[in-house]
């Protein structure tokens, strides 16, 4: 007892000196901060003008379009494990669905739609053909619970990802901790579709004065302007409203289009403007993929909506062409993670 009180001050001192060397020696520890996100400017072109989608409320991080990319191309989202967003949604055309007239979903289960390109999307003011959706976040939960596509449901997809080798790192690198919410699923998942920018068709080369069109597709150009383009609006060849091109409705799909959300009869039969964007990659064309090729797209406006010449369907066939943008469908950013 003595000889404690007596040391006492010893000890202390002794102690407090070995604590302070741990600390100055550990100090590149104790001082740094946890690696913060780093954030991911999209630089979108100024003659796209405004984006819609508000940045500022998921502000983009590498880190976090790093998860949403992982998440897009992983089945482990629907029931079975077989289906990922990327099934309906290949980045090799543009994110639509080659060569399927309407989507393949679950179990092979057939949608009613064809699957659209997902480019540019922060520039949509509503999504799905018939503009049902408002917001980009409903438009990840929908595919995700929809029975004819990935059938699934958010408490046993994230038991997945819980449990997964990889998940658990990937949102703590982006969000700083590793829990797994909603909200933060639908921020990454968003953050991923809207570095999807397609701004670098030789449309816009010739747009930044940096290319010339030929002198075909510079007429082609001319008649998608007084033809196409009221509707097809450059530079994002959409106008964000619900138009109808004179399409017959199929008697078995009898799909109305927009009155399927409004109930108004004026809007039965609109359909959400596509954009022309990348259409050499997209096929099938229309909301039911009725048709294979631009050239059977073009036949059908001379046919059912303004007389166009077989030169002047090849003429804006050409300037279609220069919509085209292989830098976009090629980017090793946007493709499977390895
Ligand atoms: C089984 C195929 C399939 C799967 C899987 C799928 N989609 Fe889709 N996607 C579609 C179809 C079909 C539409 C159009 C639906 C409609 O118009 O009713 C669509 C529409 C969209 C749109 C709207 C595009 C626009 O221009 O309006 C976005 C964005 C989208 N999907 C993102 C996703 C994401 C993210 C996932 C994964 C969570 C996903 N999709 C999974 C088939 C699919
Ligand atoms: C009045 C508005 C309007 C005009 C004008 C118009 N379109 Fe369309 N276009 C649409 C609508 C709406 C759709 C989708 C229709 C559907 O799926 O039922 C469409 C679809 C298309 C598609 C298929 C896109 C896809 O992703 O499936 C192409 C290609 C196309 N239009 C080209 C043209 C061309 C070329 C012209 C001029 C000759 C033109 N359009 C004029 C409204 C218009």
């Amino acid at each position: 007892m003595y000889y404690w009180t007596k040391h006492r001050a010893k000890f202390l001192i002794i102690t407090l000196c070995a604590v302070l060397v741990y600390g100055v020696s550990q100090g590149e520890r104790w001082f740094t901060p946890l690696a913060q996100p780093q954030a991911h400017d999209l630089n979108p072109p100024k003659y796209f003008g405004d984006m819609v989608y508000d940045v500022s409320s998921n502000p983009l991080t590498a880190e976090g379009v790093a998860l949403g990319r992982a998440l897009f191309y992983d089945p482990i989202l629907s029931l079975d494990s077989t289906i990922s967003c990327a099934s309906c949604h290949s980045s090799y055309t543009a994110f639509s669905h080659v060569d399927h007239a309407l989507s393949h979903g679950i179990g092979d289960t057939i949608g009613k739609r064809n699957a659209p390109p997902i480019q540019n999307v922060g520039w949509h003011k509503t999504f799905r053909w018939d503009g049902g959706l408002t917001h980009l976040d409903a438009q990840v939960m929908a595919p995700l619970h929809n029975a004819t596509e990935m059938a699934s449901n958010l408490p046993l997809v994230f038991e997945r990802l819980r449990r997964s080798d990889h998940y658990p790192a990937l949102f703590e690198a982006a969000f700083g901790d590793t829990s797994i919410s909603t909200r933060r699923f639908i921020d990454a998942l968003v953050q991923f579709q809207l570095i999807l920018i397609s701004d670098n068709a030789k449309y816009d080369s010739v747009h930044r004065g940096q290319a010339k069109f030929t002198a075909q597709e510079k007429k082609g150009f001319k008649l998608f302007k007084r033809n196409c383009a009221s509707c097809h609006k450059p530079p994002l060849f959409m106008n964000n409203d619900f138009t109808s091109n004179n399409l017959p409705i199929d008697s078995s799909l009898m799909d109305l289009g927009r009155y399927h959300v409004t109930q108004r009869p004026q809007d039965s039969l609109l359909f959400k403007t596509p954009s022309l964007r990348n259409i050499e990659y997209t096929f099938p064309y229309m909301h039911d993929g009725r048709f294979k090729t631009i050239y059977e797209v073009l036949d059908h406006y001379n046919s059912n909506v303004m007389p166009l010449s077989d030169e002047e369907q090849t003429e804006i066939y050409t300037f279609l062409l220069t919509l085209s943008d292989y830098s976009f469908i090629r980017n090793p950013d946007f493709a499977f993670p390895r």
